[in-house]
């Protein structure tokens, strides 16, 4: 299978922002290990990061009949982004949730996300083995 793992903003600064939640590893450094471990699988894996919405927005409408499924972590853009929520309902192309920290044990804000209601589900809180559940979670 091939998946894209889209990354929004912010999360270039993993392995260099709030350590404690997000980790020491850098998002390169992660990207690898998933890259590795789609490989392990004879799955293929696409990565793309950016901090702007609309990038993602078409990152989104490009995936659209190119990948089997989208593992999704937009970062901030979850709790407010109509936009990427629109565009992931106007795709084929499964998308599922992903946060590393448990959103739902941190700030009030964290706890609402309006891209769920159009994705096929989500995973949240096993810091980077998030991204790996999603990946997993398109075998089933
Ligand atoms: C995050 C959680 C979001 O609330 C936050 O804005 C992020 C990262 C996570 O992976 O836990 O940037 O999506």
């Amino acid at each position: 299978m091939k998946f894209l793992v889209l990354n929004g903003v912010n999360l270039n600064m993993t392995g260099r922002r709030e350590k404690g939640v997000y980790g020491v590893q850098t998002l390169e450094e992660i990207n690898s290990e998933l890259a590795a471990f789609c490989a392990e699988r004879g799955d293929e894996a696409e990565f793309f990061q950016s901090n702007l919405e609309g990038e993602i927005c078409s990152r989104l409408h490009e995936a659209d009949g190119a990948y089997d499924g989208i593992v999704l972590n937009a970062g901030a853009f979850t709790h407010y982004s109509y936009a990427i929520r629109d565009a992931i309902a106007s795709i084929r192309v499964p998308v599922v949730e992903v946060h590393m920290s448990n959103v739902h044990a941190r700030e009030e804000f964290r706890k609402k996300s309006v891209l769920t209601e159009v994705c096929r589900g989500e995973i949240l809180g096993f810091g980077k083995n998030s991204y790996k559940l999603a990946l997993e979670s398109f075998r089933l």
